[in-house]
């Protein structure tokens, strides 16, 4: 990680430390025993925590100027990028939000609650948070089918309940509207209790209501699991893609073939030292080398591997267990291939095949 981006990296943690400060200060800022005592101690750290986001800000833009080989044009690049980010909207509104109310003349016990839009700096860093946004985008027509499903389970309940139980009780399903209450805390499966059906076909209905409510929200897991889990395969896939797209070895391949390429490989990554494969143990897998270098440990002296090149190949082309010790010696990315789909290789593109079996014969003919 070069300087630059690990003192970056840094920033975002302090940002996130200030922020959750000044969440705390004005949390407990709300309990009157508590403002009591620190209540001047609570006011001076919500003005330092906006300051403080300023700062950070200002940090940032220098980092930039000081990063460029031309400060002015760094600068320029970082204004352009930055303005235009969602990111500098949430920086905007956590520096302003405590300051604005309180110039404003709103009193400064009031105006300190606007800092809890500080929480959305937490959105500012998270990955998690755009994937969340994709998958609901992408399952839009699913989710809002299952959405209409809801209103029209609970529009009925609640004409069902009216019909069956406003003679019994008019105070609260005098109306279809007033029913709504307890058809949204039922079909919701929250169930205060407050409101409850008296007659038979009530509560029979009440019960159906209930059964539907669970199947509703298991159907909208269902429909956010699969969301999530077809949104990481395709970035997975994205990814292996492009390192694939870098390996010469693929090159030749096609692009047609680079993506079922792509689909059998799985992204890797080895820190420096760490051991991909022992001498001994049986093997499952091969790897090639998209960045970084390996060190194979001979007998005849140890062998460097990097960019473009393969290893663990042997034991997969002859069933034995591994020749050598295999160690990252600088951080690594590497694509991974099974035995199962080694084979499968085999059958789809028998060339590529070829060149590792011919690559294993050789090395094992190497003194
Ligand atoms: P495998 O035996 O599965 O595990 C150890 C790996 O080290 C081996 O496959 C090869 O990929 C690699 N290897 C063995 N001998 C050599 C060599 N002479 N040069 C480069 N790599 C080698």
């Amino acid at each position: 990680m070069s300087g630059n981006r690990r003192t970056l990296r840094l920033l975002g943690i302090a940002d996130c430390a200030i922020v959750v400060v000044g969440l705390l200060t004005i949390v407990a800022g709300t309990s009157k025993p508590v403002a009591a005592e620190w209540n001047g101690l609570f006011v001076g750290t919500v003005w330092i925590v906006s300051i403080l986001f300023a700062a950070i800000v200002g940090v940032r833009a220098t980092l930039a100027y000081a990063a460029s080989a031309v400060p002015a044009s760094g600068l320029k690049r970082f204004v352009v990028d930055y303005v235009s980010s969602p990111a500098a909207a949430i920086d905007l509104v956590a520096i302003l939000a405590v300051p604005v109310p309180a110039i404003a003349g709103i009193d400064i016990d009031t105006a300190r609650l606007f800092g809890l839009l500080w929480v959305f700096k937490f959105a500012r860093y998270s990955r998690g948070l755009g994937l969340l946004g994709r998958v609901i985008r992408n399952a839009a027509e699913p989710l809002l089918s299952v959405l209409l499903g809801f209103v029209t389970v609970l529009i009925a309940a609640a004409t069902g309940m009216y019909l069956l139980e406003s003679g019994n009780q008019p105070n609260q399903f005098g109306s279809i509207s007033q029913a709504l209450w307890w058809a949204i805390a039922t079909l919701t499966t929250t169930g205060y209790g407050d409101v409850v059906p008296l007659t038979f076909m009530g509560r029979v209905l009440a019960g159906s209501v209930m059964i539907c409510g669970i199947g509703m929200f298991a159907l909208w897991a269902g429909v956010l699991a699969t969301g999530f889990a077809d949104e990481l395969r395709r970035r997975e896939f994205l990814q292996t893609w492009d390192l694939v797209a870098k390996v010469p070895f693929f090159r030749n391949v096609g692009a047609p073939a680079i993506a079922a390429v792509a689909r059998l490989l799985k992204h890797r990554e080895m820190a420096r030292g760490q051991i991909v494969m022992r001498r001994g143990q049986p093997g499952e897998t091969m790897y090639f080398v998209v960045s970084g270098e390996v060190e194979v440990d001979l007998a005849s002296g140890p062998v460097r591997l990097g960019h473009d090149k393969f290893f663990g190949e042997m034991a997969l082309v002859t069933g034995e267990r591994r020749g050598a010790t295999v160690t990252a010696v600088a951080h690594c990315v590497l694509l991974e291939l099974d035995v199962a789909d080694f084979r499968q290789l085999g059958s789809t593109h028998p060339e590529l095949l070829k060149v590792i079996a011919e690559e294993a014969d050789r090395r094992r003919q190497l003194p």
